[in-house]
């Protein structure tokens, strides 16, 4: 059995893909500081696929606690380097954490990786590299954009450092996965996205909001260049984008890369607005959404969409999943979470 390592294994899309490899017969390995993460996870997906993964409580960020664990299970082949800091509004207020988080944790990964022997790394990168494309849909090759956020430099910058850490270690190899915007839940309703406190992002918001947690959806902005004037996003189904992982990791398993170190988008290539994700979501679950537009959120790209040619052809994925199936999920999830 294959042994792999998956840091953020508790984590939304960490728990999904965990899911997806031990369908597949991979020998999962989570570490998790569950700073941001809930210790039932690791429970539910023991219910989804019969069989417990180990899991270790340690801060990637912390080079002992992640070498401690690994000396304690060795034979681990590849990782999936989930681990870090993901709201954008939170690392404008708080930018050493972070810097912290996201890049120590990364040089532990790689550290880690050359110590024991791990060949294979599946890196969380981002669509936020390529910032407001000029020419939608946007592809690999497209320029990455000064980052507008310290969330999103992390990204870029760790990118950087897989690049030059590729470059001297022959052997190792590595798939960066640029994804869009993850939304969903795992069709058992077993897991989802656990936000804390008031959700940043759209879904939990809506879902939030059809639950009657909050009151009213705020719809930011109106007034852009787009068919309704609300911002477009690619919103990629959280078992879809799990599947990804399992694409790069056989790719990289059976020596399919064209180069050491390749780069994929992954989204649906279909731009939504925000209002027609809404109606999708009406038309869904039959709840009807309240909703009010307000101001534009500062920091905001107008829209991103996903060329995703290259990974359909050389990941051989697609987007499978309908949107108005991942949004029935989402909605299971919330309704379960509010019990
Ligand atoms: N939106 C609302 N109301 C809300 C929340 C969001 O109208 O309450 C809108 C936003 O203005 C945006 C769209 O819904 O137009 C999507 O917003 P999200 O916050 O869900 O997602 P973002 O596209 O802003 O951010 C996501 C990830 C980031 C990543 C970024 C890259 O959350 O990690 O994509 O573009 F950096």
């Amino acid at each position: 059995m294959k042994k792999i390592l998956v840091t953020g294994g508790a984590g939304f899309i960490g728990s999904h893909t965990v899911v997806e490899l031990q369908q597949r017969g991979y020998e999962v390995f989570i570490v998790d500081n569950l700073s941001n993460s809930n210790p039932d996870v690791i429970d539910n997906i023991a219910k989804i696929t019969d069989i417990k993964p180990v899991f270790g409580k340690v801060d990637v960020a912390v080079k002992d606690e992640l070498f401690g664990f690994l000396k304690q299970h060795p034979g681990i082949e590849s990782v999936i380097h989930f681990a870090a800091s993901k709201a954008v509004g939170e690392s404008v207020e708080q930018p050493l954490k972070y810097y912290r988080n996201n890049i120590n944790g990364l040089i532990n990964v790689l550290e880690a990786m050359k110590e024991f022997g791990i060949k294979n790394l599946v890196f969380s990168s981002s669509c936020t590299v390529y910032g407001q494309p000029e020419k939608l849909p946007v592809t690999e090759n497209s320029p990455i954009q000064p980052a507008l956020s310290p969330y999103g430099n992390t990204k870029q910058i760790n990118e950087e450092i897989i690049h030059d850490f590729i470059a001297v270690n022959k052997g190792i190899n590595s798939i960066c996965l640029r994804y869009f915007n993850p939304i969903g839940a795992h069709p058992s309703g077993l897991i989802g996205e656990l936000p804390i406190g008031v959700p940043a992002n759209l879904i939990p918001y809506i879902t939030q909001t059809a639950a009657g947690i909050r009151e009213c959806l705020s719809v930011f902005g109106n007034d852009y260049n787009t068919p309704d004037g609300t911002p477009i996003r690619d919103y990629i189904d959280i078992v879809d984008l799990a599947n990804a992982h399992i694409a790069a990791i056989n790719r990289m398993e059976q020596g399919k890369q064209k180069s050491a170190l390749e780069f994929f988008n992954v989204g649906t290539g279909n731009g939504l607005t925000v209002l027609q994700l809404i109606s999708a979501f009406e038309k869904a679950t039959g709840v009807k959404l309240n909703y009010k537009i307000v101001g534009r959120r500062a920091g905001d790209i107008e829209k991103v969409w996903a060329n995703t040619d290259l990974a359909n052809k050389e990941l051989g994925w697609k987007a499978q999943v309908p949107i108005e199936e991942t949004l029935r999920n989402a909605w299971r999830w919330q309704q379960k979470l509010a019990k």
